[in-house]
């Protein structure tokens, strides 16, 4: 099959989309541009369309799908009942980077969801993926545009690397805004629980919500036979072919532990401003003290050391006692395969 990249501007009109909705409505495959990450999307009432989503992906079956709507109206149809804490949540975030967990309803195929009677429904802010979802008139289901195990695509060309041949169509939209997925809360629980963090932070969440539980997950690997919330937490993910080693500890230590340990293609991830005293190549990933500017760039730069064959990349660790950084450090102890070293 060949992969065709078509360029959208956030300008364009309707008729733009007609191909990429011809497709969508045809079972088949595209890739689409969202706020947070590039998605696989696919129709979320068609088996054969999910089906599609699963093995463009090479992911395991039992990995839930999130499916994405254009307003905030359309969540009727999915789940069984829009209860009052997903409407405020709604209200606050939406469009943008929440997925809400609700059981589903009986139009949602199990497919989707991975054999759960829960569904995970997102409302995106990006301009393209609204109008995509609108022209085409259905819900559409996407997973991250990545081949399973690899970091997320925030850029059309990091989706045409992975799914060459796979796919029929990328909608190039540019670069993703926000650079890390979105944060999923599950209000399918008792007490709301966070799944995976991301910059909808654990703060804000609370400030609707009141109460609101961290997933053991988020920060921790799983233990053998440990039941998942999220089946996605239980595969090693985001992971560049170098291995990467979360280092916990001040710049100066981390300098003398990586001048020591350097290999041939060792690099150092680091923060802005950084990099004096090392003696291997680095890689700046954003400013310490701002989540935003860490996640945008994560994934872009685990690619880039995909892309200039490091074999190891050791990585300064974001503050742990703020929870603003939950996402970029769950991306990064999955992406480190939860290899942390003290220094
Ligand atoms: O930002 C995003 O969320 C991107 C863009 C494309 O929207 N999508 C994305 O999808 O990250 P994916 O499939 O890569 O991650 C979805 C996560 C997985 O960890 C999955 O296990 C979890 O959400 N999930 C989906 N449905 C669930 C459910 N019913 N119960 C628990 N976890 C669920
Ligand atoms: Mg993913």
């Amino acid at each position: 099959m060949e992969t065709k990249l078509l360029k959208i501007n956030t300008t364009d009109n309707e008729t733009k989309y007609n191909e990429a909705a011809c497709l969508l409505r045809d079972g088949q495959v595209v890739g689409m541009p969202t706020e947070t990450v590039y998605g696989l999307a696919g129709n979320a009432y068609s088996e054969i369309a999910v089906k599609r989503i699963f093995e463009a992906k090479g992911r395991p079956q039992d990995n839930p799908l999130i499916v994405h709507i254009s307003q905030f109206d359309e969540i009727y149809d999915l789940v069984r009942e829009v209860p009052e804490n997903a409407k405020k949540l709604a209200e606050k975030f939406w469009p943008g980077p929440l997925t809400i967990i609700l059981p589903k309803s009986d139009k949602v195929p199990l497919c989707v969801t991975g054999g759960l009677d829960t569904v995970a429904v997102r409302c995106p802010a990006h301009p393209i993926a609204n109008m995509l979802i609108k022209v085409t008139g259905l819900p559409l289901a996407a997973p991250s545009a990545n081949l399973s195990g690899k970091p997320s695509p925030t850029k059309a060309e990091h989706v045409f690397k992975d799914m060459n041949g796979r796919i029929p169509l990328v909608i190039d939209g540019g670069a993703c805004q926000e650079g890390v997925e979105s944060t999923v809360i599950t209000l399918a629980t008792p007490v709301p629980k966070l799944l995976r963090p991301g910059n909808i932070t654990l703060k804000q969440l609370k400030s609707v919500l009141g109460e609101v539980q961290v997933d053991d997950a988020v920060l921790n690997p799983l233990k053998d036979g440990e039941r998942v919330s999220s089946p996605g937490m239980k595969y090693k993910h985001y992971s560049p072919d170098a291995q990467i080693t979360v280092v916990r500890g001040e710049y100066k230590d981390f300098c003398r532990f990586v001048n020591e340990k350097k290999n041939e293609n060792t690099y150092a991830m680091v923060f802005n401003g950084e990099g004096d005293g090392l003696n291997v190549p680095v890689i700046h990933y954003g400013i310490s003290g701002n989540y935003k500017e860490l996640s945008h760039d994560l994934f872009d730069s685990l690619r880039y050391l995909d892309e200039i064959g490091a074999k190891e990349c050791f990585v300064r660790c974001p503050d742990e006692t703020n929870d603003d950084n939950l996402a970029v450090l769950n991306r990064l102890l999955r992406a480190a395969a939860f290899k942390v070293i003290e220094v």
